[in-house]
């Protein structure tokens, strides 16, 4: 069933722009096939960790139609136009948020991915999560920069070298 889009907010970059922020809904396939054609197969790799070129209409599927009991997903707009610059999302089951996020190669280093991150953790706080966890490459310093900047601490995989567990402890608010 197609959802009615939901409010959508305008937020203020730390360079003064503009961008709307609205959850990611049913319908949304096409925007973000269109995300990942505008990035480059290195910060493809780095959201992935596989060489993905293109978003499969199945994966477009799913990622379009987060289920709304225990996921989140944001999108970061232009004030001007319809084309996703970020996506964040969150999976909420079993009581740990696991997040991923996506910036357009040729949008990042505005604050456009700590805003996302931001944001997801807010939501997870509010959903009781107690903690939030994600996977970045080792070699993904901007990432982890950023992880480490919201207050995430970083540990090894159990089973793979490249990749480090980031997780962050939330403090629940009382319902
Ligand atoms: C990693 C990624 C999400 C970062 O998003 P981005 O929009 O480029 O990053 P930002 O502009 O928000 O952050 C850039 C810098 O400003 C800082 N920053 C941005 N907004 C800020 C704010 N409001 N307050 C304080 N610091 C801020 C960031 O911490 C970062 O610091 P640095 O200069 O030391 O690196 C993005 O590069 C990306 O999508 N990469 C490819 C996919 C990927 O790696 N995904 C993560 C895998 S889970």
């Amino acid at each position: 069933m197609e959802q009615a889009p939901g409010p959508e907010e305008i937020v203020t970059l730390p360079d003064g722009s503009c961008i709307r922020l609205r959850a990611v809904h049913p319908g949304d396939e096409a925007h973000l096939q269109d995300l990942v054609a505008h990035m480059t197969p290195a910060d493809l790799r780095r959201r992935f960790f596989a060489p993905v070129r293109e978003l499969g209409s199945a994966l477009a599927h799913r990622l379009a139609n987060p289920n709304p009991t225990h996921d989140v997903a944001l999108a970061a707009m232009p004030l001007d136009g319809e084309r996703f610059l970020g996506v964040g999302r969150l999976s909420g089951a079993r009581g740990i948020a696991e997040f991923a996020v996506a910036v357009s190669s040729d949008a990042q280093g505005r604050g456009i991915g700590y805003l996302l991150m931001g944001r997801l953790i807010e939501r997870a706080r509010l959903l009781g999560l107690a903690t939030v966890e994600g996977e970045v490459l080792r070699d993904n310093d901007r990432m982890l920069r950023l992880c480490r900047k919201l207050g995430f601490t970083t540990s090894g995989h159990p089973s793979d070298a490249a990749i480090l567990r980031v997780t962050k402890r939330l403090s629940v608010v009382p319902q």
